[in-house]
């Protein structure tokens, strides 16, 4: 499968060495990347041009404020992995890389990378040191064949000396990283967590609601529908109704579902997924994730969708969902499905990511 390698150059001062080393990285490994499949994009960091980190949140909520770390984190998150071409400034990595690497968090999970050092005696090698420290961190693997560059020998005139032995090592050093990328691609899809909604995720629930509902207003010819009408105020007020959770992708709000107690039922509603996030098995993982979290004395699980909504219906009669007739609003269908005796658990012992039973 094609796999997208994200060059980044970590210096911006005026005059730098960095774009002629990512120059010849680019230059050198250009038929290893068509036989491998590999999709190679720069950012320079010169361009990206991120202030000194500006979000009042923490990264890893994955709440950004600025377009500036939208634009960075979908770059980011598009990768599969990553090539750092690095000076050394004071025996450390630029100030540059760093504020970069301090934007994201979950962006970088799960991606291998790949070091080019470049500098005077130590060629580069303790600012890739260290970069290699945060990388780890930031949960990258650091898959070690980086490439050093001594300036006075390697690149004399601000050109890397082409040289058949390097350009096999870098050759080589990218088959690595692709490889890395692939064996490591089921960690990365682990990564978009569900996770217990709170009031921060409100105004985008809002929008993801109406966004979502649109097609079921359409299918069951009627604006009736209470998913796009609510307010910021009505949808807070669910937080404290039912149990919400919600997933999110490269930052952005792209899922949800709810669950709540409802007799000896567990009663499951407004599941959603992005439009343009769907059939990729979001869907199917929230329901799994909300039917997971069933009350250990509940019987069965019910929920109500559209008489028309053709595509939800489909999806809860392949998760094991029947029809039934019972106490469905007018213009919606009930389904509903049975708790196999002794499958189900209190919420204390779920682990968040194995449902209970499974969803089909
Ligand atoms: C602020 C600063 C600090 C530097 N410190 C080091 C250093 O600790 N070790 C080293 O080998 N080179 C050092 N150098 C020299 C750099 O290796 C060299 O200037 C290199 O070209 C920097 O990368 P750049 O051109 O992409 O900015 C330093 C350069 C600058 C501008």
């Amino acid at each position: 499968m094609s796999k997208k390698i994200l060059v980044v150059i970590a210096s911006t001062r005026p005059g730098r060495l960095g774009p002629a080393v990512a120059d010849w990285f680019l230059q050198v490994t250009a038929p290893t990347t068509t036989e491998l499949d590999l999709t190679i994009e720069v950012a320079d960091l010169a361009k990206v041009g991120l202030p000194f980190l500006d979000e009042p949140e923490h990264p890893s909520t994955g709440i950004y404020h600025y377009e500036h770390t939208r634009e960075w984190s979908r770059r980011v998150q598009a990768a599969d992995g990553l090539v750092f071409v690095t000076g050394e400034y004071n025996f450390a990595m630029p100030a540059t890389l760093k504020n970069a690497f301090d934007y994201l968090s979950r962006e970088w999970a799960w991606k291998p990378c790949l070091f080019i050092g470049y500098g005077n005696t130590s060629a580069g090698s303790r600012g890739v040191q260290m970069a290699r420290g945060v990388a780890t961190s930031l949960r990258m693997l650091s898959i070690g064949g980086d490439i050093y560059l001594r300036i006075a020998d390697d690149l004399p005139d601000g050109t890397v000396i082409s040289k058949d032995s390097r350009t096999k090592y870098a050759r080589s050093a990218l088959g690595q990283l692709a490889r890395a990328a692939e064996v490591m691609r089921p960690l990365r899809s682990e990564d978009e967590q569900i996770v217990p909604a709170t009031s921060a995720d409100v105004a985008e629930l809002v929008v993801l609601q109406r966004a979502c509902w649109v097609d079921e207003a359409v299918a069951n010819q009627t604006l009736d529908l209470p998913a796009l009408h609510e307010s910021a105020v009505e949808v807070e007020a669910a937080l404290h109704e039912w149990s919400v959770w919600v997933v999110r992708s490269a930052g952005r709000l792209v899922g949800s579902v709810r669950g709540k107690r409802g007799g000896e039922d567990w009663l499951i509603g407004r599941l959603m997924v992005a439009p343009d996030q769907r059939h990729r098995g979001l869907g199917q993982r929230l329901l799994a994730h909300a039917e997971a979290h069933a009350p250990g004395d509940a019987t069965a699980i019910q929920l109500f969708t559209g008489a028309r909504s053709t595509g939800p219906q489909a999806l809860y009669q392949r998760a094991g969902y029947q029809l039934t007739a019972e106490g469905s609003p007018p213009g919606a269908v009930g389904l509903r499905k049975s708790i196999p005796a002794g499958r189900a658990r209190q919420n204390s012992e779920l682990n968040s990511t194995a449902p209970v039973f499974p969803s089909r």
